[in-house]
């Protein structure tokens, strides 16, 4: 059994509101508002990158766990907004951190991310061979957005998360994971420029190539079908029922999507946790701030149970359940 023993999150101090949009976009707090659940979402400075948001969450979920850096044996941090292509992010926060017995990489499954890496971690605390794996989320998209673009600027934050997790540990136990992934869905969420298919040129920077392009409508109809699916599936893989759940902890990327999985799945407003409205959607970050959050809050009991479900861009997308 692999346990959740500690975890920590950080968020930048700097506060963009609808109302500031308003000023540089034309949009309005009452569209934003109405179409996504958003005030407003948090914006590092240009200085202070993934990896120092990625160490800062990183120290504190290590601190709540009374774990020593020196101790984690592997880490994994789920972004799709890295420092940069190479290296990896994981191995500039295990430096930052001190985490230097630890194997250390990145895993992008855009907003599904965490989740994947929670799994992944699992998976390898489960063999003989690890004890201790620190997980991160972590996302600076206001790098990435594209501030003339309305349809996207406005969902997204900046954000960082962490736990720390512990093999033969039964409190805040994962109990089961429901993982997926169709490439289908590749072209209508992405950014198009600065891999290898289309390295940065003029024509890429002028064509605003190297920022997040979207099909709204359509991620927005696949989050609602897969983030149901995910739910019931996992639910049977642990075998649960839904009057079982005791918090649903969906992906925040959108209150109105939230409310329609939480509505198929006849789930009560006071069971489901949202936090869109303050940070937006910081994608492979928005799980374990959720989550660290309505910790925080006092929304879960010891032994409750907790219905994780996301879907990202890939597209990708996944269920977990944990007993609290
Ligand atoms: O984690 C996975 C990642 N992403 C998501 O989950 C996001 C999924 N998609 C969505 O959340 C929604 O599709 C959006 C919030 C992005 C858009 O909402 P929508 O209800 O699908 O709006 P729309 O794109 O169909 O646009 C409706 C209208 C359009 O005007 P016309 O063509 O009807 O005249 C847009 O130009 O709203 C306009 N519009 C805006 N108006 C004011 C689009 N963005 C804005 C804006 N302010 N920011």
């Amino acid at each position: 059994m692999v346990g959740i023993v500690g975890t920590g999150c950080y968020l930048p101090k700097k506060i963009l509101s609808n109302f500031d949009l308003e000023k540089t976009i034309e949009t309005t707090d009452q569209w934003i508002f109405e179409r996504t659940g958003i005030r407003e979402r948090r914006i590092s400075s240009h200085d202070f990158y993934a990896s120092d948001m990625g160490a800062h969450a990183a120290k504190k979920a290590l601190q709540d766990s009374k774990i020593n850096p020196s101790e984690v044996d592997l880490l994994i941090v789920a972004t799709m907004s890295a420092d940069m292509l190479c290296p990896s992010t994981a191995c500039i926060i295990q430096e930052k951190i001190g985490a230097s017995k630890a194997f250390a990489f990145d895993l992008n499954a855009a907003c599904s991310g965490f989740l994947f890496a929670l799994e992944v971690a699992k998976k390898f605390l489960e063999s003989d061979q690890y004890q201790t794996a620190l997980v991160i989320g972590v996302e600076k998209l206001s790098s990435m957005v594209d501030w003339k673009d309305r349809g996207t600027c406005i969902l997204f934050g900046d954000g960082a998360g962490a736990a720390v997790l512990k093999k033969n540990h039964a409190d805040h136990q994962i109990l089961g994971a429901v993982l997926g992934s169709d490439g289908r869905g590749a072209d209508l969420l992405k950014v198009p420029a600065g891999g290898s298919m289309m390295p940065a040129t003029h024509e890429t920077i002028d064509q605003r190539l190297h920022f997040i392009k979207m099909d709204g409508r359509e991620v927005y109809k696949n989050a609602i079908d897969l983030m149901y699916r995910m739910a019931d599936e996992t639910l049977l893989k642990c075998g649960l029922k839904r009057e079982d759940v005791d918090l649903f902890i969906p992906h925040q990327a959108n209150k109105r999507i939230i409310d329609a999985v939480a509505k198929k799945l006849s789930l009560p407003s006071e069971k489901i946790y949202i936090n869109v409205d303050r940070y937006g959607n910081t994608s492979a970050a928005s799980i374990i701030i959720a989550l660290d959050d309505a910790r925080k809050e006092g929304r879960m009991q010891s032994g409750d149970c907790l219905l994780i479900v996301v879907f990202g861009a890939g597209f990708t997308w996944g269920g977990m359940v944990i007993r609290w």
